[in-house]
């Protein structure tokens, strides 16, 4: 059955991808597409999915500007219902007639719209609510056809629907918590206007996947390079659905590994009945990066090493397709989303090498975001260890180490990392935490360590809360568990000499530090 869709049209706006996080979590399916997509594009997707709405995401443009993003005229004229959020509304105006200028003061954070008619999309709202604002241009008026629903101090238009046409618009954003009754908004869009039922899960995935997979590979073989984390976990799970023993998971053991790791993956995975083939490549992966320095190019040249690792294996057992475990934010913060700009290169995106050996590159977890891979890992029975073990990247301790990857410093990296997570695992801090670990970075300060001059590393600890690792806050851990680590970390690793704590969100900073 195809599901009740809404699609995002991306404007480029940080938060595109959380609108269509959102919807889903009410149970609706949801795609985020291109602002430029026609109906007929729409009309193509209707055989996998039933789009029953619109929205419009914010944006970085004003609809002034030369080459701002516009909407197609065909959309513009079709009868699905649509809604534009901040650049969405702006522009929804400026198409229909209205009256945007530069506001007198730029507005950011949060602010108090008047509910002055609390029907539609704003149905059962209060007459006052606090709402989560940033943008340049407002709305002043718009003509006869539309009214107003909404007012801010700085906008006399800060929510409008057309009388007849089910034509919606919104200056702030009820996707992001902050707006306290965001979630209601978009409930009173999907449902009661566009008429969705909820009844997508992210389990429902497991069945079309699997299909996927069967049809793209067909009889042929495929390989999947198994890192040990949830996404290509998951991933090989579900190709091994697909394709049983046409399936050859190749763990390669690059010796970055978090301590006792990689004894784990292979345990789980030799139970598993999954084909795995395990490929001792320490060596090559140390001297590749000796001198290495730069972090995207760090990233680079582990992606290669796996490729070339892949492609003899998979010469040698006749695969013919690549299975990967990238899933949603990979490919946003790697600039392979349309209008996003390239934050860093996920190793199993933008650092292949362009001359693939092989056929296709499957990506069966593509459009979703890590929480449902964590659904669909526990629908397909992975142990609960696996499944609710804390994100980790491709490139793994090698990212965590600044600068030149060294063997003195990967046995320093994963002493104080084991320490990081048992004091964080013994304090029962884990529930609230996305991530938590330690990065040795490349500086080097004084210490005193008995009654003599110690000249040692600096080890930083960073834990974040985090939904789906889009934004991301750092923990408030309690001072007694940072001086335990920090105690312990001096205490058992001699060559470190300092241990800092990282108090920055994302953003300004990434979650991890390259
Ligand atoms: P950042 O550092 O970009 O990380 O805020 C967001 C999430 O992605 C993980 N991460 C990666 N995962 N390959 C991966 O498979 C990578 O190259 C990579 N870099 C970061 C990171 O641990 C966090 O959960």
């Amino acid at each position: 059955m195809k599901p009740d869709t809404i699609l995002v049209l991306d404007f480029g706006g940080q938060y595109a991808h959380l609108i269509s996080r959102r919807i889903r979590e009410n149970g609706v399916y949801s795609e985020v597409v291109s602002f430029g997509i026609s109906y007929d594009d729409i009309s193509n997707l209707s055989e996998k999915f039933n789009v029953k709405g619109l929205i419009l995401s914010g944006g970085p443009s004003s609809v002034y500007d030369q080459g701002s993003p516009k909407i197609s005229r065909s959309i513009l004229e079709s009868k699905l219902p649509m809604l534009g959020l901040c650049y969405g509304h702006q522009l929804l105006s400026y198409v229909f007639g209205g009256n945007i200028k530069k506001a007198s003061k730029k507005e950011f954070g949060h602010t108090l719209a008047q509910i002055t008619k609390p029907i539609a999309i704003l149905n059962k709202l209060n007459r006052t609510e606090k709402v989560w604002m940033s943008h340049g241009d407002t709305v002043y008026s718009m003509p006869s056809e539309f009214e107003t629903l909404a007012t801010t101090d700085n906008c006399p238009v800060a929510a409008f629907r057309h009388k007849v046409k089910p034509i919606f618009g919104i200056q702030w954003h009820p996707e992001v918590a902050h707006t306290v009754n965001g979630n209601l908004i978009l409930k009173n869009f999907i449902f009661d206007i566009c008429k969705c039922e909820n009844n997508w899960q992210p389990t429902n995935f497991i069945k079309s996947a699997i299909n996927e997979i069967k049809q793209t590979v067909g009889n042929e073989k495929a390989i999947i390079g198994l890192s040990g984390g949830i996404d290509s976990s998951t991933t090989a799970l579900l190709a091994s659905k697909a394709l049983g023993k046409n399936l050859v998971a190749v763990f390669v053991d690059h010796g970055f590994m978090r301590e006792g790791e990689t004894e784990e993956i292979k345990k789980i995975f030799k139970n598993s009945g999954i084909n795995l083939i395990i490929a001792d490549a320490k060596k090559q992966f140390l001297t590749k990066l000796k001198g290495v320095k730069d972090p995207e190019e760090k990233r680079k040249v582990i992606g290669n090493e796996f490729i070339k690792v892949f492609e003899k294996i998979a010469e040698k057992v006749k695969a013919t397709y690549l299975l990967q475990g990238t899933i949603y934010p990979d490919r946003i913060e790697s600039g392979s989303t349309a209008n996003a700009d390239k934050i860093k290169t996920h190793h199993n995106v933008g650092g292949l090498p362009s001359k693939m050996k092989f056929k296709k590159i499957v990506e069966p977890l593509r459009d979703l975001y890590k929480d449902e891979v964590r659904n669909v890992a526990e629908e397909l029975s992975m142990p609960i260890n696996m499944a609710r073990r804390q994100p980790f990247p491709g490139p793994a301790l090698a990212v965590r180490i600044i600068g030149e990857v060294t063997e003195e410093k990967l046995i320093i990296v994963k002493k104080a990392d084991k320490i990081v997570r048992e004091e964080i695992e013994k304090s029962n801090l884990t529930g609230n935490l996305w991530q938590y670990f330690a990065i040795l970075t490349d500086t080097k300060t004084t210490g005193v360590k008995g009654d003599s001059r110690a000249y040692g590393y600096t080890v930083a600890i960073r834990a974040v809360e985090s939904k789906e690792a889009m934004t991301a806050n750092f923990a408030k851990l309690p001072y007694e568990v940072l001086e335990k680590i920090s105690t312990r970390i001096t205490n058992e690793i001699p060559e470190v000499s300092r241990v800092v704590y990282d108090v920055t969100h994302k953003p300004p900073s990434t979650i991890e530090w390259e």
